[in-house]
């Protein structure tokens, strides 16, 4: 693996786990290569207070979720509701255009996690 910042967040990945009692959940899967991302947050004053997730898929959408779910802690949803798949891959250092997709599984899944908290 090239990349050194993608590497380390696939092999040492930040905030996996469940949260028991989340205020928000979003799940994404990419039917294609049937990879799957859950993203748990828990939200006090409008900040990200926790997050954590679970991804079943390949280095890049682990180290994907990693890399955001580190970035949004503390957060204001406002903040973090702009976030683009194109963020997430300059966060890691760049992503090769084949893995563009994990990017934006990683993404789609703090949208429905978002979502899910404005339908409650
Ligand atoms: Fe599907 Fe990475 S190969 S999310």
């Amino acid at each position: 693996m090239q990349n050194k910042i993608l590497q380390d967040h696939f092999e040492h990945p930040r905030n996996v786990g469940v949260l028991e009692f989340p205020h928000a959940i979003g799940i994404a899967e990419n039917p294609v290569c049937g990879d799957l991302v859950k993203i748990m947050l828990s939200i006090t004053d409008g900040k990200v207070q926790q997050v954590k997730f679970k991804t079943y898929g390949c280095p890049a959408a682990i180290a994907c979720s990693s890399i955001l779910t580190e970035s949004i802690l503390n957060k204001s949803i406002q903040e973090i509701i702009s976030i683009r798949a194109e963020w997430i891959a300059e966060q890691l250092g760049g992503l090769p255009v084949v893995q563009y997709h994990c990017a934006h599984l990683v993404r789609e899944a703090l949208q429905k996690a978002l979502q899910s908290l404005k339908t409650k």
